[in-house]
């Protein structure tokens, strides 16, 4: 709970915070990497660039103002799992909410000016800390839960075994522990933070993939997309890196699975719909139904730009063989090489259609691929009357849905 003087200061400077949110965040990654030039490492470089990071932080830091002064009922466990689960997996620490609180206040200063008096700084490092203590308390629980020892790693070593093209600019890696050691289980949709020494000096980065075989097996898969530079911008760091360096044989490190999005939530029908390397939490739904509920009625709805671009559609046979009531349908924007090889999908050209979707009335629902086209799904399937708390979704970047938003 906020202290009722603060509460009063925050009501009265939020505006102000809120419409200077994005120049506080950028001004505070500026002071923090000026002065721990070492967190330039865990923090990923193309969100820096495109803003995506900065505009994340401050939503985050406005909407638990918000909820702290009673000016939103947004529910806030979810985005604080989020939050927490993405942290857990870059192995932040307690120690950095330290630095991270130094800088951003001081930014708050520095932006806002005269208007910080001390009662408002005050104030606003009451909110800070209110929220760092409920991340750092959510990320102990997690690091517990990983069986991490306190202070002790995330990072792993684990070797590539092998490495296939899936499709288009994607390929798989599957994994091993380097160690020998056990394969952690995980739960369909959660994902692995990989970090990679960038080739030319260019330092440590770190990204997100989705585990995408079966939990349980005796190695873990990635499957990464090679993501190219559009108008300009520069190649993807480090798909770029993975898909060029990296081979059977060499050894990456990966953290523990995190993730709070379950792809398999309920009981019942599952709607699982995704867009291009969306798929990839969906393979590692289906992969576990077909090892531990065959006869769950599923239906996949997958986009992509054309056949040769969708990842896995080899396996499509096979997993319609271990799940009798699997239905898939594609969208496929040029639809010329539609056919799937011994399967009966029902292609259709062009985006997805939400309301041609095959729809149970009580089906649980999982969403992953570009913001755009999951505004567009999850719009059309809550007008067709599925409710909110039944469709999960993906994110493969820092922030949520239009909806979920502050
Ligand atoms: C939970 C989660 C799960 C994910 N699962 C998967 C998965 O299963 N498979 C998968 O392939 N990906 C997945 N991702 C995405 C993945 O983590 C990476 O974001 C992706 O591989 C791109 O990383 P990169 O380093 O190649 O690109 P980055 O270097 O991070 O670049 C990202 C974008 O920013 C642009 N950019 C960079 N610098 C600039 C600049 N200076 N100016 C303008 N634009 C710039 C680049 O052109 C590019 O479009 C997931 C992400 C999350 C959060
Ligand atoms: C109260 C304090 C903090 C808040 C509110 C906060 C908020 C956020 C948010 C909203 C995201 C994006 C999550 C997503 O949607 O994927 C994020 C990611 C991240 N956070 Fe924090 N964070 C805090 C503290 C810290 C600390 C102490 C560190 C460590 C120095 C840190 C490092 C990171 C990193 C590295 C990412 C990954 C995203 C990227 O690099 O682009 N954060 N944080």
């Amino acid at each position: 709970m906020l202290s009722e003087s603060s509460a009063a200061v925050v009501t009265a400077t939020l505006p102000a915070v809120q419409a200077h949110g994005e120049a506080i965040t950028g001004r505070f990654y500026q002071r923090m990497f000026d002065a721990h030039p070492e967190l330039l490492d865990i923090f990923n470089r193309g969100n820096q660039a495109t803003g995506a990071q900065k505009a994340a932080l401050a939503a985050a830091v406005v909407a638990y103002a918000e909820h702290l002064t009673g000016g939103s009922d947004a529910p806030w466990g979810p985005i604080l799992d989020r939050i927490a689960h993405k942290h857990a997996s870059l192995g932040i620490t307690p120690a950095q909410y330290t630095i991270v609180g130094r800088h951003l206040l001081a930014a708050v200063g520095e932006v806002l000016g005269d208007a910080v008096t001390p009662e408002v700084a005050a104030a606003w490092d009451e909110v800070y800390w209110l929220l760092a203590c409920e991340l750092v308390a959510r990320e102990a629980r997690l690091y517990l839960g990983a069986g991490l020892d306190e202070g002790g790693s995330v990072w792993r070593d684990w070797r590539v075994t092998g490495r296939v093209a899936e499709a288009l600019d994607v390929v798989s890696f599957t994994l091993v522990p380097a160690d020998g050691g056990p394969v952690p289980t995980f739960v369909p949709g959660q994902y692995a933070s990989v970090a990679v020494d960038l080739d030319g000096g260019r330092g440590q980065q770190i990204r997100q993939y989705s585990l995408s075989g079966r939990p349980g097996a005796d190695h873990w898969r990635i499957t990464v997309k090679r993501v190219r530079g559009v108008d300009g911008a520069p190649d993807g760091m480090v798909s770029t890196f993975l898909h060029e360096h990296v081979a059977e044989g060499d050894v990456l490190r990966l953290s523990p699975p995190f993730g709070e999005v379950c792809a398999v939530a309920g009981e019942g029908p599952l709607l699982l719909v995704s867009a291009g390397i969306g798929l990839t939490p969906a393979m590692a739904a289906l992969e576990h139904l077909a090892a531990t509920e065959p006869q769950r009625p599923v239906v996949l709805v997958h986009a992509d730009r054309a056949g040769a671009a969708h990842a896995f559609r080899g396996e499509l046979p096979r997993l319609h063989a271990a799940l009798p009531n699997l239905r898939t349908a594609l969208w496929y924007e040029d639809v010329t090489d539609a056919e799937v090889a011994g399967l009966t999908a029902e292609v259709a050209g062009g985006r997805v259609d939400p309301a041609l979707i095959p729809l149970s009335p009580d089906a649980h629902v999982h969403l992953c691929g570009p913001l755009p086209f999951m505004n567009v799904v999850r719009g059309g399937l809550l007008r067709r009357g599925v409710p909110a708390e039944r469709i999960a979704y993906e994110v493969f970047g820092p922030g949520m849905l239009r909806d979920d938003r502050a």
